[in-house]
């Protein structure tokens, strides 16, 4: 099905079981233990053996010898995979050696040598008897450092526009009436997700099974094909419970590799997780930032000078974390500039992470948008309310789908008691408590994408969906069952919803806030070719069917769904494709997130008190899961404010902090109240299912309404992430 004018009417307007709060229907698995991660199947019928990466010394160099000897004879070990034995593999797709090192090692814990042993144990302790001998290269590893040696962007597809202009920005920043310009930076950022990154391989001959735990089940398959030069119908890869992606699991990752040679090695299935303290510099993480952001505005609060220049540094090879994303977007101004620059570090690898570009730069712009209004004497929701547009402010032909930035920003500030806020900051005390209100907008892309999916009427009249979309624990089963239900006119419980198997039809994947836009989407198109196969069996006009409580009404007469399936079950496919609306129609998420902290007097430490989010989305499938990706974003937002960051050893070149002691993230203790709205939209415009992504949207923005907090609370601005006790001294 080509989706390409606006949605009208459809099965989905019911709203019988699309847009209620049902709880997550995994749930019980999850809660007693029984769904199965990566590491946990049991399916292989041989013993696996045990995999230990382990992870090079230095940064930039090469190995010059490995001595292998007293690991290979250690208890248990049968293999140890290195660079010499593994074979030809073939990374274009990536930068350099992105799996295995050798000679060249790239980064920091780039892996050196896979050990296989009889045991978890036995792996780890050879691992350690390798003795690697390197010849160290100097390598850059400071961003600010680096500064003098940034590059615009190559142009290249899913790569940003490296500049963007309107208007005349120099001029009218020049001219305007009140200016800011300041510099702002974000740190290096770590997934730090639950699970870590595991896979289980088998090989059958030349056929390759993983259990793994991947984002987008096409992209793994896609890559480990290239990689290993096989081809991609020998390799089946089984992703059915995530535990936390984050953007960090988005494709193929060292472990997927490292398991699939080792078991091809030993002609034995073999389980491979990174151990926790490996991952930080093994895998990607998300790039620190220097932004500058220049804003001019009239004495009355409207802009007229928009600039924002963003710097962040890669791996040889390595994407740009696009920072001035969201600025593009989100307020009116005549005149604009955006520009980006990537600087050349030989830091383990930047990618994909929470709401990549759009979270950093929110950081940033939203400060900037603060500290207008305080110069201004404007109030920060009325400054923010007053630039609104409902067209793209760099293409002003191209409307905005929907957007209700200003509802969000009026019914948050509303429920919040923005009113009671005293806009001089650090006159509020509750004891030794210094406290503080802010606020920030929020907005993030609605990108999406071309998602298929199976869908069975089973012959004892109940539905099976089957599509290789992923859970990593944001909901897509549920939403799924909601929307086989609500197209198939049967009770949630009727609808059994099977994920995350590269068998399956192949699906959006998760990323980008676009998997619930996008797999609800194809289970709607397979759902409208099943309802015409069910139409074919009993003989009815499908224009005038209400697909309902299992029966179907048409006009006086009712037949029964089941019978449909009486001489066999009913199998209907379809992709959903999508045609330019995504040209026609700027599509964005938007919202408004409200903070209050506490800021202890004499210590500065820092207490979240409450937080809401009011959010704007398109059709929220289903409130309670909505909510808790909102909720989950913020409590991102609280880590990127306050704790998170990867400190870089600018010597030896790698990320000190990498384990869960040393990283820091929001704990329960440290989120006391969160409070989302889910302020009212339908948009049309993006598929029949007429919905947006929401989880990334609850991110943007949160950092900084959680800094402007702290400002009003004490006075001091602070612009470099995070804030900490020793900033605020
Ligand atoms: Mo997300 S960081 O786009 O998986």
């Amino acid at each position: 099905m080509k989706f390409d004018s606006p949605a009208g009417n459809n099965p989905t307007d019911k709203q019988k079981v699309i847009g209620k709060p049902v709880n997550r229907i995994e749930g019980p698995l999850k809660t007693t233990g029984r769904a199965t991660y990566a590491y946990e199947y049991t399916e292989t019928e041989i013993k696996p053996a045990y995999g230990y990466v382990l992870g090079a010394g230095i940064a930039l160099g090469e190995i010059v010898k490995m001595d292998l000897e007293k690991a290979e004879k250690a208890n248990g070990v049968l293999h140890i995979v290195t660079a010499e034995n593994a074979g030809e593999l073939d990374t274009g797709l990536f930068y350099a050696d992105r799996f295995l090192a050798g000679p060249k090692v790239d980064h920091y814990h780039q892996a050196v040598a896979v050990v296989v042993a009889e045991t978890f144990e036995q792996a780890r302790s050879a691992a350690a008897l390798i003795e690697v001998e390197y010849k160290k290269q100097n390598g850059s590893f400071d961003l600010e450092a680096s500064l003098g040696s940034a590059k615009p962007l190559e142009p290249a597809p899913f790569t940003p526009p490296s500049e963007t202009r309107r208007g005349d920005f120099e001029k009218a920043f020049e001219e305007a009436a009140v200016t800011i310009d300041q510099t702002y930076t974000t740190p290096d950022q770590s997934h730090a997700m639950m699970e870590p990154h595991a896979t289980i391989a088998k090989w059958n001959g030349d056929k390759l099974m993983c259990w793994c735990t991947i984002q987008q089940i096409n992209w793994g398959v896609r890559d480990l094909a290239n990689i290993l030069k096989i081809p991609a119908e020998n390799i089946r890869l089984i992703s059915a419970y995530i535990g936390g992606g984050f953007g960090g699991k988005g494709t193929v990752l060292s472990d997927l590799v490292a398991a699939s040679l080792a078991a091809r090695a030993i002609d034995r299935p073999v389980k491979l997780t990174l151990q926790r303290p490996l991952i930080f510099n093994n895998t990607t993480h998300r790039p620190a930032t220097i932004q500058k952001i220049k804003l001019g505005a009239t004495t009355e609060g409207m802009l007229t000078a928009i600039g924002h220049e963003s710097w962040s540094g890669n791996i040889p090879g390595g994407r740009t974390e696009a920072a001035t994303t969201s600025t593009r977007i989100l307020y009116a101004g005549a005149n604009r500039l955006t520009r980006l620059r990537l600087c050349e570090l030989n830091l383990a690898e930047g990618n994909a992470m929470r709401a990549p570009g759009e979270a950093p730069g929110m950081m940033a712009l939203e400060i900037a948008m603060d500290e207008l209004a305080e110069k201004l004497d404007i109030d920060p929701v009325a400054l923010r309310i007053k630039n609104d547009t409902q067209v793209d402010p760099e293409n002003p032909e191209i409307p905005f789908s929907t957007r209700k930035l200003v509802e969000c920003l009026e019914q948050g500030a509303e429920a919040f008691g923005w009113s009671k806020r005293n806009p001089k900051p650090g006159r509020v005390k509750d004891g030794l408590w210094l406290l503080g209100m802010g606020v920030a907008s929020a907005t993030r892309g609605a990108p999406i994408t071309k998602s298929a999916a199976r869908v069975t009427l089973e012959r004892d009249g109940t539905i099976l969906v089957q599509t290789d979309m992923t859970d990593l624990g944001t909901g897509s089963y549920t939403i799924i069952a909601q929307t086989a239900a609500e197209m198939m006119g049967v009770s949630l419980e009727s609808v059994t919803v099977k994920l995350g198997d590269s068998l399956f039809p192949e699906s959006s994947g998760s990323g980008g806030q676009w998997g619930a836009a996008s797999a609800t989407s194809g289970v709607y198109a397979a759902c409208v070719k099943l309802r015409e196969q069910v139409a074919q069996q009993l003989g009815f006009d499908i224009e005038k069917a209400d697909f309902d409580d299992s029966k179907i009404k048409v006009g006086s007469k009712t037949y029964s769904l089941k019978k449909a399936a009486r001489k066999g079950k009913l199998v209907a496919e379809d992709t959903m494709t999508y045609g330019d609306l995504s040209k026609e129609y700027a599509q964005d998420t938007f919202g408004a997130h409200f903070v209050e902290v506490a800021v202890h007097e004499y210590t500065k430490e820092i207490r979240v008190k409450r937080m809401l989010a009011a959010c704007h989305a398109g059709r929220i499938l289903n409130p309670k899961a909505a909510r808790s990706q909102v909720i989950g974003a913020m409590t991102w937002g609280v880590g990127a404010a306050m704790m998170e960051e990867l400190v870089v050893d600018t010597r030896l070149g790698y990320f000190v902090n990498h384990d869960l002691a040393g990283y820091e993230v929001p704990v329960h203790a440290d989120i006391p109240s969160q409070q989302v709205i889910l302020v009212e939209d339908e948009d049309p415009t993006m598929s029949p299912m007429k919905a947006k992504g929401i989880g990334e949207l609850g991110l943007c923005g949160v950092a900084a309404a959680i800094a402007n907090a702290i400002y009003n609370a004490t006075g001091t601005r602070v612009r470099e992430y995070p804030i900490t006790c020793d900033k605020l001294l």
